[in-house]
């Protein structure tokens, strides 16, 4: 077997275990472009049944900052601002955390920073559950 690749053979063989690697990471967060209706965001479980699960949730995206959407299970939800409070980075989700691809801070699901350097919380939104959906009050 060759032992030498080519840039071409590297470029498709990286672009696969990234793209994969992509995947695996959005695979529990997709991103929804919403309407906000009387300060409220509404998400309906008929069209979005897996928000049903525990550990699913939803980036969602408005006129406003982004919001993460997760189902932390026994019914609750908590809605985030996806936005880093050290300089206002895009937050990803990583696991079971939110972390800051810019200096590496780390939240909680409740928007607690529990790893530098950001020191304050995200901004946290209200949840009201019901058999219809879940609704963020912003
Ligand atoms: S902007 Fe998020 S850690 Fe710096």
């Amino acid at each position: 077997m060759n032992k030498t690749w080519s840039r071409r053979r590297f470029v498709t063989v990286s672009s696969a275990v990234s793209g994969g690697i992509m995947l695996t990471r959005c695979s529990t967060m997709s991103a929804l472009h919403v309407v906000i209706l009387e300060g409220r965001i509404r998400i309906d479980f008929e069209e979005h049944p897996d928000l049903k699960l525990e550990g699913k949730g939803l980036l969602l995206k408005s006129s406003q900052d982004p919001i993460f959407l997760v189902n932390v299970g026994r019914g609750s939800y908590r809605a985030v601002s996806a936005v880093c409070t050290h300089l206002n980075c895009s937050i990803r989700l990583s696991g079971k955390v939110l972390q800051c691809p810019c200096h590496g801070s780390t939240f909680d699901f409740d928007g607690n920073a529990v790893r530098g350097p950001a020191q304050r919380p995200l901004r946290t939104f209200k949840t009201e559950v019901s058999d219809k959906g879940v609704e963020v009050v912003l």
